[in-house]
């Protein structure tokens, strides 16, 4: 064959170059002033990606700008409001991605004790949020785009008192799998983490919460709790992959498993 490429490889490299990069590419992030998004916001723009923020406090978004290159732009917008969201998408034109980790601290109780009103209110920012997001939001993807949701491992394992979470947990994993048929050829993934040390356990003073993650990690088969850093890595990896779509990928250092 000597040097000459078969036109398959030619197509294969082509490819690659189209979609495999997110280097030029706008990527939204819902929830990116803290946690895991702002992690997964400073990763795409480490590789070239142009990143708009939005979460729900002003302040946070300015801080987090401050980590971010120049040229980053934050949005306040509350994602337990339609007009909010929908304000939002008005403003902003097309885009290539758009990835949701907005959520906010949760209250666990067993469901005999639970007060229903405030139940339910837990689907508004994690799941609703999400949902009408991609409403306003898909209409504006570019060609070779998708959408990475955030799910969560207690919706693959039970728990005492978990079971709102898990409820949240597993609905968005239904809700991936049927826009990824509903939104083709946009791909629609979602990450589903293990414990994370992120502002989300902050509502634990620091005793008990060093306690957990302790505890965690010493269960974990990994004998780690991640960083937001470690889980950022897979929404990067998402975005990148032409050939996932429909699919909740499980990163929790072993937790489903033991
Ligand atoms: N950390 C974990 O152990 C863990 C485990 C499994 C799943 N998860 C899931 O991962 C996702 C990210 O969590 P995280 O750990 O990164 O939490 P985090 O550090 O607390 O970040 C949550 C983000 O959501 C935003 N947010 C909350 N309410 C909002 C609202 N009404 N409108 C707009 N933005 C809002 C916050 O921004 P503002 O405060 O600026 O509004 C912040 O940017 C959540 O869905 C969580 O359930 C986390």
């Amino acid at each position: 064959m000597g040097g000459v490429i078969p036109e398959i490889c030619v197509i294969k490299l082509i490819n690659m170059n189209n979609t495999n990069s997110i280097s030029g590419k706008t990527v939204i992030i819902l929830g990116g002033s803290a946690g895991i998004g702002l992690a997964t916001a400073k990763l795409a723009a480490q590789e070239g990606a142009r990143v708009i923020i939005a979460s729900g406090n002003q302040a946070r978004i300015d801080a987090a700008l401050q980590q971010l290159p120049a040229g980053s732009q934050g949005y306040a917008v509350d994602l337990s409001k339609e007009e909010s969201i929908a304000g939002f998408f008005k403003t902003i034109g097309a885009f290539d991605h758009l990835i949701y980790t907005a959520g906010e601290n949760l209250s666990l109780s067993p469901i005999v004790e639970a007060d229903i009103e405030k139940a339910r209110s837990f689907f508004n920012v994690r799941y609703w949020g999400a949902y009408t997001a991609i409403k306003y939001g898909a209409p504006k993807i570019k060609q070779g785009g998708s959408i990475v949701l955030t799910s969560g491992a207690a919706g693959r394992r039970g728990g005492a008192s978990w079971s709102a979470a898990s409820s949240i947990c597993a609905a968005m994993e239904g809700l991936t799998r049927s826009l990824a048929i509903e939104l083709a050829p946009i791909r629609v993934n979602c990450i589903v983490p293990g414990f994370v040390k992120t502002n989300l356990w902050d509502y634990l003073d620091s005793e008990t919460r060093e306690t957990m993650y302790a505890n965690a990690a010493s269960a974990l088969p990994v004998k780690y709790v991640a960083g937001p850093e470690d889980i950022a890595l897979s929404y990067i990896y998402l975005l990148k992959q032409p050939y996932s779509t429909g699919e909740s990928l499980l990163v929790d250092g072993g937790h489903v498993l033991i």
